[in-house]
C-alpha cells in the first residue's frame, strides 16, 4: 500500500506498507521499519517506551522485565538530575540565593511562578553543587555524565552553573532532563544549556512543554527566551514554550503537533527574531499546523511587552495576529518602495512567488485580490500569473521528486552512506535478505563472520541477524530495532524491498558469498575491481 510519508513532506506518495512482511519503507527519505520503530520515529520514544505504548493501547501488559544497562543509567541519571534541581530550589530561598532572588524581583517574576517552574539559584561558587551531591552519594563521574560538573585545567572538578538563575527543563513527563541558567553576574554567557547527555537534547525539547501542555488556551505560543516563558505564564498565557536556544527543530514542531495544531509565534522583535519566524513557519507548515505571527510594536520581546503594556493589550495582539501568509507578505512588502513601479514590480514577483506555493486556491485568489488592489492593477492579471508560475512549480517539483523504484540503483537510500564497493555489498545485502527470508539458512558452514563484509554498516546488521538467529530466535524489524539504530533498521528494511527468488536459496546464498570472497581477495591483491569482474563474467558465460 502506498500514501504520502509522515516523515517527509511530498505530492506523490512513495511511502510503503507491506502488511504480510509487517513493515514499512519510505522510497523517497529511505526510512523504514516495523510497527515499533515506526512509533519510536513518530512520538519520539525509545525501544522500550514505544513497546510500552503499544502495550499500553491493544491492552496487553507488559512482561515484568530486567532492567536493561541503559534504561537503568537513564532513570539513575533522571533521579540525579531531580536532586540537583531540588538543590537549586533550596538555594534560592538560602542565604546564597538573595542575589537571584533580587533578580528575580527586578524581573518581576513572582514567588508563585518560581515554585511553578522550579526555578533554583545555581550560588556563585566553585562546587557548591558538587559537594552537596556528593554527600548524596553521587560521585564525580555521575555528575559529569549529567553536564553538572566540568574539568578544570588543573584536573579538578568545578559546577557548570554557577551564579544564575537556573530554569530546569522537564520533559511532558515530568522528569528533569537539563538546566538552562541565566547569568546574575556579569562572568560568562547571558545563557548556559546542559550539555548533549543520554537523557538531554535541546533539539527534542521545548522548555515549559510540560506546563503548557495542560493548557486550555487551544493553541502553542513559542517564544524565544525563557524569560519570556515564564512572564508569559504569569500573566496567563499558560500555553508558552520556548526552544532551548536553538532555531525551531523539525522533531520540535513534531512535538507540539502532538497537543495542538495551531501555534503562534511570539519571536522578539529584531531582525534575527523575525527571520528565525519565517524559518519557523516554513518548519510548522510541514506538519500541517495553522501559524500565526504576533507582530509586536514598541517592545523588544512579550516579556517586554507585557511589562510595558499588560496582558490586555498582548492578548489583543495575538486576537489581531498576521496568519503565516499575511505574515509572510507584509515581511516582503516592507522591502520595497510602493510609490515606484520598478520596486512595485520586484514586490509583485517576490508576493508571486510565495502565493504560487500557497496550497489552497481560495487563499491564493484573496491574497491575489488584495495585492492587485494595492499595487493598482487587474486582480485577473496577478491570479492569472501566479496560476502559471504554479503549474511550472508543480512540474519540475515532479520531476525531481519522482517515486523511487526498488531497482533505482545499487546505492542505500539514507543519502549520508555510500558503499565503498558496491558489487560486493549487492551480495552482502543479498545474504541478509535469504538469512532474514529463510532463516534455516543460519546454519550453512560457509557463512561468512560479519568481518568479511566490505561495508561495516551492513556488517553490523548482519551482526545482530546472525547473534539471533543462532540463539534460535526469531527476527523481524521490530525485534531487531533493539539492536540497531534507526538508521540500520531503515537500511536494512530497504535491503528487504529487492525482489529474491527463493527457489533455490541455498544456491544464490553459495554465489553471494563467493562474490564477497572474491572481492576481498582482489582488494587484498591489489586488483582491479573491474579486471575481476570482467573476467567472472566471461567464466560464467562460459560454463
Ligand atoms: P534572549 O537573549 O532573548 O534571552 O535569548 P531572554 O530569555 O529573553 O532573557 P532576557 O530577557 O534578555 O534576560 C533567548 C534565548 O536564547 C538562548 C536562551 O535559551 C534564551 O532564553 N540563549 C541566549 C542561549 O542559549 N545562550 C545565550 O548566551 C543567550
Ligand atoms: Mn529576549
Amino acid at each position: 500500500m502506498f500514501g504520502l510519508c509522515p516523515f517527509h513532506s511530498e505530492k506523490t506518495p512513495s511511502f510503503s506498507v507491506s502488511p504480510d512482511k509487517q513493515i514499512y519503507h519510505c522510497f523517497g527519505c529511505g526510512k523504514g521499519g516495523g510497527v515499533i520503530s515506526f512509533i519510536m520515529e513518530i512520538e519520539n520514544l525509545s525501544f522500550p517506551e514505544a513497546v510500552a505504548f503499544l502495550a499500553r493501547r491493544a491492552n496487553m501488559p507488559l512482561p515484568e522485565q530486567e532492567d536493561t544497562r541503559e534504561s537503568k543509567k537513564r532513570s539513575h541519571l533522571l533521579a540525579l538530575n531531580r536532586d540537583a534541581a531540588r538543590f537549586f530550589y533550596e538555594q534560592l530561598h538560602a542565604p546564597a540565593g538573595e542575589r537571584a532572588r533580587e533578580y528575580m524581583a527586578r524581573r518581576g517574576i513572582s514567588k508563585t511562578t518560581a515554585t511553578n517552574f522550579g526555578l533554583g539559584c545555581a550560588p556563585d561558587e566553585w562546587s557548591a553543587l558538587e559537594k552537596a551531591m556528593r554527600e548524596k552519594g553521587y560521585t564525580d563521574y555521575e555528575l559529569f555524565d549529567a553536564g553538572l560538573i566540568k574539568k578544570g585545567r588543573n584536573g579538578g572538578w568545578y559546577d557548570t552553573f554557577r551564579d544564575r538563575l537556573v530554569f530546569p527543563v522537564i520533559d511532558v513527563r515530568g522528569n528533569v532532563i537539563g538546566f538552562s541558567g541565566r547569568i546574575l553576574g556579569e562572568n560568562g554567557p547571558k545563557y548556559l544549556n546542559s550539555p548533549e547527555t543520554p537523557v538531554f537534547n535541546k533539539g527534542r525539547n521545548l522548555f515549559a512543554l510540560n506546563l503548557a501542555k495542560k493548557s486550555k488556551s487551544g493553541y502553542i505560543l513559542l517564544t524565544e527566551g525563557n524569560i519570556d516563558v515564564v512572564s508569559l505564564h504569569q500573566a496567563g498565557f499558560d500555553s508558552a514554550v520556548a526552544s532551548l536556544g536553538t532555531s525551531l527543530t523539525a522533531e520540535q514542531a513534531r512535538l507540539i503537533s502532538r497537543y495542538t495544531d495551531r501555534v503562534v509565534i511570539a519571536y522578539d522583535n529584531d531582525a534575527a527574531g523575525q527571520k528565525a519566524a519565517q524559518r519557523a513557519i516554513a518548519i510548522l507548515e510541514k506538519l500541517d499546523l495553522k501559524v500565526r505571527v504576533l507582530q509586536m510594536s514598541g517592545a523588544k520581546d512579550p516579556d517586554e511587552f507585557i511589562r510595558l503594556k499588560g496582558p490586555e493589550a498582548f492578548e489583543r495582539l495575538i486576537e489581531g495576529s498576521e496568519n503565516q501568509t499575511e505574515y509572510l507578505l507584509a515581511q516582503i512588502a516592507k522591502k520595497y518602495d510602493l510609490k515606484t513601479d520598478a520596486q512595485k514590480l520586484d514586490y509583485l514577483r517576490e508576493a508571486e512567488e510565495l502565493l504560487a506555493r500557497r496550497p489552497s486556491a481560495a487563499e491564493r485568489e484573496i491574497y491575489c485580490r488584495r495585492i492587485a488592489a494595492e499595487v493598482g492593477i487587474s486582480p485577473q492579471v496577478l491570479i492569472g500569473e501566479v496560476d502559471s508560475r504554479r503549474k511550472r512549480i508543480l512540474r519540475r517539483a515532479e520531476k525531481t521528486e519522482g517515486r523511487g523504484s526498488p531497482e533505482r540503483g545499487s546505492q542505500p537510500a539514507e543519502r549520508q552512506l555510500r558503499y565503498d564497493d558496491p558489487a560486493s555489498a549487492v551480495a552482502e545485502e543479498g545474504v541478509i535478505r535469504l538469512l532474514y527470508l529463510e532463516p534455516e539458512l543460519a546454519s550453512s558452514p560457509r557463512l561468512p563472520a560479519p568481518e568479511e563484509f566490505s561495508s561495516p554498516e551492513l556488517g553490523h546488521i548482519y551482526a545482530a541477524l546472525l547473534r539471533r538467529l543462532r540463539e534460535g530466535k526469531a527476527v523481524t524489524a521490530d525485534v531487531l530495532g533493539g539492536e540497531l539504530e534507526s538508521a540500520e533498521v531503515s537500511q536494512l528494511v530497504s535491503i528487504l524491498q529487492r525482489p529474491e527468488a527463493l527457489a533455490s536459496s541455498s544456491r544464490a546464498l553459495d554465489d553471494y558469498i563467493n562474490r564477497i570472497r572474491e572481492r576481498r581477495r582482489a582488494k587484498e591483491q591489489g586488483l582491479d575491481p573491474m579486471q575481476i569482474y570482467q573476467q567472472r563474467k566471461k567464466e560464467l558465460e562460459n560454463t
